[in-house]
C-alpha cells in the first residue's frame, strides 16, 4: 500500500505540493467538487442506520455528497400492490440525508428486476401497461418532487450484445417503452429540476453494448424526449477494468450526444478471495482509471460508489467468492484505492486551483465540469498561467526580431 500510494504521488507530482498537503483533511466529495465536479457520493440503505463506524463516515459532508438509496426506491418497495404506495424506507434515506446538508440521486423507476409480481406476472395490453407506468412514476416522481437531483429513469434496458433485454416492458410495448418512460418522467417534473437519465452496467466494457446505449439516447431524442444523462454503474473486475483514456474515450462518445453521464454504481470486485496485496495495488489502479476518466471529460458530473465498505457490498451474495469490491475494508480501514483516489482527487484539486489562479476564472476550470464534453475533454490540458508565461516570450521574441530587422534596415 505504501508504495503504491508513493509512486501515485510521485508520478503525479505530489510529493512536494504544498497545496496538496493543505488538503489532506479533506475528503473525496470536497475535492471533487473542488476539482471541478458536482458530487462523489454512495450508495446507502436504512439497514446501515444502526451502524456507528458507517454514519461517522458517512456523515462526513467532505467525504461523501450524494447518496442513493440502494433498494428502497425500487418498484417493488414503492408499490408492492397496484395503486398501495410506500415511500417510507426511502423517506427515511432522504430524510437522513437532507438534514445533513447532503445530495439525494433516485434510483429506479422502469426496470425488470426488482418488480412486484402484480407488475412481472400480470397480463397486460400496451394500453394497460402504459396507465399502470403512468401511475407509477407520475406518483413516485411526484413524491420526491425537487428532492432528486437525477432519476434513473430506465434502468438496464439492453442485453450484452446491445440489443434490448427482454421484459414485459419490452413484450407488451416494444421499444417505445423507453421513451414512454421518460415522457412520462418530464411531465411528472414540470419544473424540469430533475435530470432524466438511462443508467446501465458494462457499456464501461463492451462496445457492443454502448453502442445500444447510444441508441437509446437517440430513440429518446428522436422520440421528442427529454433525457438529460447517462449513467454508468461500471461494476468493474480488478485486473479487467479498461483504462483512464478508453473509459474517457467512451464516456465522450456519449457526451457528444449532449447528455451529461456519470460513474452510479462504482465498484471493482476481486475474482478470488482474500485479496493479496498486489490485488489491492491493482484494484487502486482501476478505481483511479474510472475516477480519472470522470475528471478527463468535461460532461461527467460526478461519480457514486455502491457503498462504501465491504460490509454492504451487493457482490459476495450474487458472486460467490468474488467480492472486497470497495474503497473501506469490512473493518472500515481505507484500502489502497481509496488513498489512490484521495491522490489523484487532490492532484486535480490542486491543478483546478492553479489553472484558476492562472487566469483569474477561479471556479470549474482545469479538470472539467459543467455539461457537453467533447474536443476540449481531449486536448492536452495546459494552465492558463504558462499560456501567460509562453505569450510573453513570444511578444519578446518579436520585439527583438523587429529591432534586429531595424538596424538591418
Ligand atoms: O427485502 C428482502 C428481505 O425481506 C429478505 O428477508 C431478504 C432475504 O434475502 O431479501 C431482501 O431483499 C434483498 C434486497 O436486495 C434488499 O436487501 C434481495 O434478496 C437482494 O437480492 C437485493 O439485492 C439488491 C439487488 O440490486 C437486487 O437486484 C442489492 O442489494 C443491490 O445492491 C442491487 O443493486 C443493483 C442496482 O439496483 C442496479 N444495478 C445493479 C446493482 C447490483 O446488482
Amino acid at each position: 500500500m505504501a508504495r503504491l500510494t508513493r509512486t501515485l504521488l510521485l508520478a503525479s507530482g505530489l510529493a512536494s505540493s504544498a497545496a496538496a498537503q493543505n488538503q489532506t483533511s479533506q475528503g473525496l466529495h470536497s475535492l471533487m467538487v473542488a476539482a471541478g465536479k458536482l458530487y462523489f457520493g454512495t450508495a446507502m440503505e436504512t439497514n446501515n442506520f444502526n451502524d456507528a463506524a458507517y454514519q461517522a463516515i458517512s456523515t462526513n459532508k467532505n467525504e461523501f455528497g450524494m447518496f442513493t438509496p440502494e433498494n428502497s426506491q425500487k418498484w417493488e418497495v414503492t408499490e408492492p400492490k397496484q395503486g398501495q404506495f410506500s415511500f417510507t424506507q426511502a423517506d427515511q434515506v432522504l430524510e437522513k440525508v437532507k438534514s445533513n446538508g447532503q445530495l439525494f440521486r433516485c434510483h429506479t423507476l422502469t426496470w425488470h428486476s426488482q418488480l412486484p409480481s402484480f407488475v412481472s406476472a400480470g397480463t397486460w395490453t400496451p394500453e394497460t401497461l402504459t396507465a399502470v407506468m403512468t401511475a407509477h412514476i407520475t406518483t413516485v416522481m411526484e413524491h420526491y418532487a425537487g428532492q432528486c437531483y437525477a432519476w434513473d429513469v430506465v434502468n438496464e434496458a439492453l442485453n450484452e450484445d446491445g440489443t434490448f433485454r427482454e421484459s414485459v416492458f419490452l413484450t407488451t410495448l416494444g421499444e417505445s417503452y423507453i421513451p414512454l418512460s421518460f415522457t412520462l418522467a418530464a411531465a411528472a417534473d414540470p419544473a424540469g429540476t430533475t435530470k432524466l437519465y438511462y443508467n446501465d452496467f458494462n457499456l464501461e466494457i463492451s462496445s457492443a453494448k454502448a453502442d445500444g446505449a447510444l441508441k437509446i439516447v437517440q430513440l429518446i431524442q428522436a422520440a421528442g424526449a427529454k433525457i438529460d444523462g447517462v449513467g454508468f454503474q461500471a461494476h468493474l473486475n480488478v485486473g479487467q477494468t479498461p483504462s483512464r483514456a478508453e473509459l474517457g474515450a467512451t464516456l465522450g462518445r456519449f457526451t457528444a450526444l449532449g447528455v451529461e453521464v456519470a460513474y452510479t454504481e462504482l465498484d471493482v470486485a476481486h475474482g478470488s478471495l482474500p485479496a493479496s496485496d498486489a490485488d489491492n495495488e491493482q484494484q487502486a489502479v482501476d478505481y483511479v482509471a474510472a475516477v480519472g476518466s470522470c475528471l478527463d471529460v468535461e460532461g461527467c458530473v460526478g461519480v457514486t460508489v455502491w457503498q462504501f465498505t465491504d460490509v454492504y457490498s451487493w457482490v459476495p451474495s450474487t458472486f460467490p467468492g468474488k467480492g472486497e469490491a470497495c474503497l473501506y475494508t469490512e473493518d472500515y480501514q481505507k484500502k489502497p484505492a481509496y488513498e489512490a483516489v484521495l491522490a489523484l482527487l487532490q492532484e486535480a484539486a490542486a491543478a483546478a486551483k492553479g489553472a484558476g489562479s492562472g487566469a483569474g476564472n477561479g471556479g470549474r476550470g482545469g479538470a472539467g465540469g459543467g455539461v457537453g464534453g467533447g474536443i476540449r475533454s481531449r486536448l492536452p490540458r495546459v494552465s492558463m498561467g504558462r499560456l501567460w508565461l509562453w505569450a510573453d516570450w513570444l511578444g519578446w521574441f518579436c520585439r527583438l526580431w523587429l529591432l534586429c530587422l531595424s538596424f538591418k534596415g
